[in-house]
């Protein structure tokens, strides 16, 4: 019997070496192949093409050697050897399909899933990173909570900005989405063709929330700006050009709330002239007053106008009258277009106007 005990304890202690033995196999050699597996075969099941490389490759930091970052890289390397988009130096002043397809791979390769529906799986998210509400990120900002700040007599800031302005309370100053402006200057760009070395007038720039992406692509000094709101030029003045990285581009921003434009020189004349919601807002009167001045800045065949929303001001008044008050004006009615928005449920009307080839 207790020979039997003997023999059956040794087959135990052997046993468990061999399963010690599988689960030191298991954790040191089969586990850490496994995460390439799994994301090859993401890689694999994403229905769209392999993603093209860009500025916003996503490569987590600290993990950049591991086996899966490595291929990723690999991947987006082979992409860019592939891409010639570089030779054409508009690539990427329209959101393309392809740039749409590129953004969704990157999500699914990052397996981020689905953003967040409700108010309380955002907030869920954010946790353990801080969160603040603007209001928040005020108060902290005036107290220097958790920021590193000099004394007041020792302060460097060589452009000091409200703190208003720093926690963007101006990006929701006229009710839509910010990134409405990104929607507008693409409608405008392709719409109106558009090159680098034109010249562009926003007539009402607001907080450039359309016009920073108009002086970001034009050369330097291109872009004129009538505004009325001295809140809005102080915005656009102390925080986002120089936020942005823009001041090099010396846009024109005209204070003026009654159409006068001799402020921007006698002879500069525009391929484009734009008006983003700010027709709707004033008297005909003033918009008439404006289109009179306006009309002769547009460069003859090629120079466009756009009017966004509606053009009230004209259809106020019966249809023939409205026509031969554009034309007396010098001006060609072209058309009513819509486009969509990249990012939200929206989209924008816009009227087309020419310069009549015989204009005054
Ligand atoms: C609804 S906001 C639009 C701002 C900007 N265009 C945008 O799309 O974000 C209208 C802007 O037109 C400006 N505005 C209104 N009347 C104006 C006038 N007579 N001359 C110049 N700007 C005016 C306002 O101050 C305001 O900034």
């Amino acid at each position: 019997m207790a020979k039997y005990e003997k023999l059956s304890s040794a087959m135990a202690s052997k046993a468990a070496l061999l399963l010690l033995f599988l689960a030191l196999l298991l954790v040191f050699i089969l586990l850490p192949s496994l995460p390439l597996k799994l994301d090859n075969f993401t890689s694999l099941r994403c229905s769209v093409p392999e993603p093209r490389a860009g500025n916003g490759v996503i490569v987590s930091l600290g993990s950049v050697k591991s086996p899966v970052d490595s291929s990723r890289l690999a991947q987006n390397e082979k992409f860019l050897a592939a891409d010639d988009s570089d030779e054409d130096e508009d690539e990427g002043l329209v959101t393309k399909d392809e740039h749409v397809k590129w953004v969704r791979a990157q999500m699914e390769l990052a397996r981020l899933g689905d953003p967040g529906k409700t108010a309380h799986e955002w907030h869920r998210m954010r946790k353990g990173i801080n969160p603040r509400t603007r209001e928040q990120q005020l108060f902290d900002l005036r107290r220097y909570h958790g920021i590193s700040h000099y004394d007041e007599h020792e302060n460097r800031t060589r452009l000091p900005c409200p703190g208003e302005l720093l926690v963007e309370e101006h990006h929701s100053n006229y009710g839509e989405p910010w990134a409405g402006g990104r929607d507008i200057f693409e409608f405008l760009v392709q719409a109106s063709g558009l090159k680098k070395h034109h010249r562009v007038l926003e007539m009402g720039c607001g907080t450039l929330r359309v016009g920073l992406h108009f002086i970001r692509y034009l050369a330097v000094g291109q872009f004129h700006c009538l505004e009325k709101d001295p809140l809005s030029i102080t915005t656009a003045l102390l925080y986002e050009l120089p936020a942005q990285g823009l001041l090099h581009k010396r846009p024109l921003i005209l204070r003026s709330e009654d159409m006068d434009i001799t402020g921007l020189g006698s002879g500069s004349t525009y391929n484009l002239i734009y008006s983003s919601a700010v027709f709707i807002h004033i008297p005909d009167s003033l918009v008439w007053l404006g289109l009179q001045r306006l009309a002769p800045r547009l460069v003859l065949n090629s120079g466009r106008l756009f009017v966004s929303h509606n053009m009230k001001f004209c259809t106020r008044m019966p249809a023939d009258e409205c026509k031969s008050k554009l034309a007396q004006l010098g001006l060609l009615y072209l058309g009513k277009h819509t486009h969509d928005s990249l990012l939200f449920n929206h989209y924008e009307i816009w009227h087309e106007f020419s310069r009549l080839p015989k204009s005054p």
